[in-house]
């Protein structure tokens, strides 16, 4: 405990050294961006994006070229606590562009619908430039979800008109599932998708936290893009579950809260409050103060690992996911341009083997306290 404490001291003040920085980056980088507020997409294409890598999703007529960081664009609208002013968003969302990334993701499920409405008027000034996925799967109600899941193909085609008309695009490059939906084949499901797509509607298809049967009935119908479930150094089972089907059949896999919603980058702990009406954390056993204490020695490594090579905790929890497959492209969501910067750097890192090996060897040695998911969720 002593030398655990230790070590969380000095992570802290690096932390805040980092902060210091990087909102003084932050801040820079706004003033840059708000001053350029109003875009001309000649003006974009001109414009030197950053060196980040492409990575490939999928297979044939149904793969992607992506960069190698996507940004989650859920938090800017729904579940992360605190929502942005919508200029800030829209700047987060246009850096991004600018600095090469070109996957972004949202769902009908964030705002509701707020999230697509916010998504399809930023990348408005380069949507052809961009890979624009979004979800369909739950049922709404006065804005709220019901808790019903639903993949009925009438419902499936009701929910792309709309996305569509929110995102304002004629078509949604990567489709998915939101959740597997036992009331509905996947058969008709990636029957429904399928016609989407020749419809010029859709142009790839995903499931979010689908299970092996699922995924192979849906690529025997569609061939499916790729798999986006929660994937992080908190969550692996994917990589032993999931990862060698996606090997198997040339499927893309998304890791979704791949920092576990902030908390491998050390930016939230047990003394943090959440706004209950707009996060879901507190209601998930991992994000517990007494989960959050038990599990910190995770924060620590990372933050010592990564403090001798340079790197933030965020950066290297990225990078572990980055290392697993070259057809693995987390999606950090933020809200703040240091961070978008700080997670889009880790783009680029290759951890070598043997760094690869230290963190799984650490990994295996801790017992991660509090599962992911809600009991009433856990299925
Ligand atoms: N398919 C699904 O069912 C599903 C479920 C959940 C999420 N998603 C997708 O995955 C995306 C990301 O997931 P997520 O938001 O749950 O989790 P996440 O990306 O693991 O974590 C996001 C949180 O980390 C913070 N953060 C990001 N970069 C940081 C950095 N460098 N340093 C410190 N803090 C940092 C963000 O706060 P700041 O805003 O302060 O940076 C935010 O609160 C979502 O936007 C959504 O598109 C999909």
């Amino acid at each position: 405990m002593e030398k655990g404490n230790k070590i969380r001291i000095m992570h802290n003040q690096n932390r805040r050294h980092f902060l210091k920085s990087g909102t003084t980056l932050g801040a820079t980088l706004f003033a840059t961006s708000a001053l350029s507020f109003s875009y001309d997409t000649r003006d974009l294409k001109s414009k030197k994006s950053t060196d980040l890598e492409y990575r490939t999703l999928g297979k044939g007529s149904h793969s992607m070229k992506v960069s190698s960081v996507g940004l989650g664009c859920m938090g800017m609208s729904y579940h992360r606590s605190f929502i942005p002013d919508r200029s800030n968003s829209i700047s987060v969302i246009r850096k991004a562009y600018d600095m090469g990334l070109n996957f972004f993701d949202t769902a009908e499920a964030y705002g509701p619908y707020t999230n697509e409405v916010l998504v399809g008027e930023a990348i408005k000034p380069f949507r052809k430039n961009i890979l624009l996925c979004t979800k369909f799967g739950f049922e709404f109600q006065n804005n709220k979800m019901t808790g019903r899941l639903n993949s009925d193909p009438k419902h499936i085609r009701k929910v792309v008109e709309e996305s569509l008309k929110r995102l304002n695009t004629d078509v949604i490059d990567l489709l998915y599932q939101h959740r597997v939906d036992p009331n509905v084949p996947m058969e008709d499901v990636a029957g429904t998708v399928k016609d989407l797509i020749r419809e010029g509607k859709v142009k790839n298809f995903g499931l979010s936290e689908a299970g092996p049967n699922s995924i192979r009935k849906a690529h025997a119908v569609q061939p499916v893009t790729a798999i986006q479930s929660e994937l992080s150094l908190m969550s692996r089972d994917p990589v032993s579950e999931i990862l060698p089907v996606c090997e198997e059949l040339g499927i893309g896999f998304v890791p979704y809260s791949p920092l576990s919603r902030a908390f491998l980058s050390g930016f939230i702990n047990e003394r943090t409050k959440y706004n209950p009406e707009n996060d879901n954390r507190p209601t998930l056993p991992r994000y517990q103060p007494d989960a959050i204490k038990a599990n910190w020695t995770i924060v620590n490594f990372l933050a010592d690992f990564g403090n001798q090579r340079g790197y933030t905790p965020a950066q290297v929890a990225l990078a572990w996911l980055l290392g697993l497959k070259p057809y693995v492209v987390p999606i950090p969501g933020t809200t703040k341009l240091a961070h978008l910067q700080e997670n889009l750097w880790s783009g680029n890192l290759r951890l070598s083997t043997s760094e690869l090996k230290e963190i799984n060897d650490f990994m295996s040695t801790v017992t991660i306290v509090g599962s992911r998911l809600a009991a009433s969720r856990v299925r």
